[in-house]
């Protein structure tokens, strides 16, 4: 099992219930935002981009991974009003390559944590699979 940005907050969780759950799970962080010390020192992490095609199309072909779960990205919610490119670049552009470099090796699970800001100030809590989505994030500006 693959876990993309494993050393961030949510990634770094998930990792330790693999981990306390028998799996093996390896780490993908380019250490942006997370931190080397909140991986576990017996699990492997790879300090890389999963926007970097090449190093991705390695990474899945040297091992076979059965599961990729995706947390890596920039989540600080001011800041793609700010500047919008940079946060298409992490979030839409290197999501994309991680993608299409999981089809290629032929990763039979992908799972993509998303956001329940998607929900907006839902009608009732918890929200569930069939809660409508509703935008709450402000848009960069109209052109
Ligand atoms: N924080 C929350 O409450 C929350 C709730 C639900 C879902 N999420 C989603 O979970 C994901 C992670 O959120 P978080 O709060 O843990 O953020 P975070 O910033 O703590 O973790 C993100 C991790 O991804 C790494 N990273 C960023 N871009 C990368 C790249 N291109 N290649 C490799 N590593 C990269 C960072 O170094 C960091 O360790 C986001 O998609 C977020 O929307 C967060």
């Amino acid at each position: 099992m693959l876990v993309t940005g494993g050393a961030g907050y949510i990634g770094s969780h998930a990792v330790l219930a693999l981990h306390d759950a028998g799996h093996r799970p390896t780490v993908i962080d380019n250490l942006s935002a997370g931190r080397r010390s909140s991986v576990p020192a017996d699990v492997p992490l790879i300090v890389s981009d999963v926007g970097d095609a090449r190093l991705m199309a390695r990474v899945l072909a040297e091992t076979r991974f059965d599961t990729i779960m995706h947390f890596a990205g920039s989540v600080v919610v001011p800041e793609p009003v700010a500047d919008p490119l940079s946060y298409y670049g992490n979030n839409t552009a290197a999501s994309r390559t991680l993608i299409e470099a999981a089809v290629n090796a032929r990763v039979p699970r992908f799972i993509f944590s998303s956001t329940a800001a998607v929900y907006g100030i839902p009608e009732c809590i918890p929200v569930t699979e069939d809660t409508r989505p509703a935008r709450s994030t402000p848009t960069a500006g109209r052109s």
